[in-house]
């Protein structure tokens, strides 16, 4: 670029041709089951992401939180979520969004389903159930077994349950797939699983994220399996094995996009270590931090600051080797 020639007026002028002319992109959260967004561990988490990555943070509320996560029908919270992002004017250029189990079908029911809303960059997915859930021979985690034997004897598929549990809209009983297709209200739409209803909006709007981050923890025992946070599920009429996202029929027949994303470089497989949602401070800087970032200004910075960040990362280096580190878990478990 063609600058002025005294050194002081050259520097001032090469310092704002730095400064980013382009905002931080804004970002969701939609918290999991049974949390509310004025929860310690969800309002903390969002107000961590937002400090570190310097981008407005908004989290989502659906109803009342709590309850209303365990009690409404996805669909409908999702179509509030869908109102609600539409009705906060800063994310009107678009926004990323953080999804932490429930909320991460319900974030992508608002990507494909959101008629008028802005478009989604970045989607980040912690514990997601994307595959659906299925439970008993693997379970692991005693009330929710408990909870799902009940909902099974009660007839999951059913409108009552249907209407009356939220979750029942992602389970997914390997040996009851026909009962799944034709009562689950929601999973089945979500993944366009159903031969003659795929809506090809569906995929065309899930395909055209820049990223999406599908962050698996490793002991997790609240999903079943932990997998589906990965597409990844038991086959039609099985328990085992669990097949990889790249081996079900959601993703070489595509239905949603997600092939199309995957064979992009588009989808980035994580594993982190913690039980469902466990996730420690230095994995969200790691794996969702950069995706939250301005991109132009990240640039800038990693110019401008690369010895600082070498000496804040000796830092961190040496904090960890006494044991010091800023892991507790932020995020209440089902478990
Ligand atoms: C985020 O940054 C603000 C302003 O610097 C600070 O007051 C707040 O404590 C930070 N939040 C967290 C959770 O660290
Ligand atoms: C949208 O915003 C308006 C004004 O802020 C508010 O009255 C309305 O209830 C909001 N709607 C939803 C669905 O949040
Ligand atoms: C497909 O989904 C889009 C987005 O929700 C909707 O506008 C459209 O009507 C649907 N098409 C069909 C054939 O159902
Ligand atoms: C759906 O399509 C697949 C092939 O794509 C076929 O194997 C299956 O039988 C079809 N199912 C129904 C219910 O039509
Ligand atoms: C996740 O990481 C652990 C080690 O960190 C590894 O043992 C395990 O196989 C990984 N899981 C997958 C599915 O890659």
């Amino acid at each position: 670029m063609a600058c002025l020639p005294s050194p002081a007026i050259l520097v001032f002028i090469c310092m704002l041709a730095l400064v980013p002319l382009v905002h931080s992109v804004p970002f969701i959260v939609l918290h999991g089951i049974g949390d509310k967004c004025s929860s310690r561990g969800v309002a903390k988490f969002t107000e961590l992401l937002s400090n570190w990555s310097g981008s407005q943070g908004y989290c989502v509320e659906i109803g009342d939180g709590g309850w209303d996560s365990w009690t409404m029908p996805l669909l409908e919270q999702t179509a509030i979520a869908c109102e609600k992002v539409k009705n906060i004017s800063e994310l009107s250029e678009g926004y990323n969004i953080v999804g932490l189990s429930q909320g991460t079908v319900i974030g992508r029911g608002v990507v494909e389903w959101c008629d008028g809303a802005p478009p989604v960059k970045n989607f980040i997915s912690l514990a997601g159930i994307h595959a659906g859930i299925a439970s008993i021979p693997f379970c692991r985690s005693e009330w929710f077994c408990i909870l799902v034997d009940a909902l099974v004897k009660l007839e999951v598929y059913s409108d009552y349950v249907q209407e009356h549990l939220a979750p029942s809209g992602y389970i997914k009983i390997p040996t009851d797939i026909s009962g799944y297709l034709k009562g689950c209200k929601f999973l089945p739409k979500l993944n366009n699983e159903i031969n003659n209803t795929r809506n090809s909006t569906y995929k065309e709007r899930f395909s055209s994220l820049d990223n999406l981050v599908l962050i698996m923890f490793e002991q997790d025992t609240v999903l079943v399996p932990k997998e589906t946070s990965w597409f990844g599920y038991f086959p039609d009429g099985a328990f085992d094995p669990i097949l990889p996202a790249q081996e079900t029929l959601l993703y070489t027949e595509d239905w949603i996009g997600l092939k199309i994303l995957d064979e992009a470089g588009k989808v980035k497989f994580i594993n982190v270590s913690g039980g469902h949602l466990q996730i420690s401070q230095s994995d969200m800087k790691e794996y969702i931090v950069p995706y939250l970032e301005d991109q132009a200004s990240i640039q800038m910075m990693r110019r401008e600051t690369s010895s600082y960040e070498w000496l804040s990362s000796m830092w961190n280096f040496l904090l960890e080797l006494v044991g010091f580190t800023e892991d507790q878990p932020l995020l209440r478990t089902m478990d």
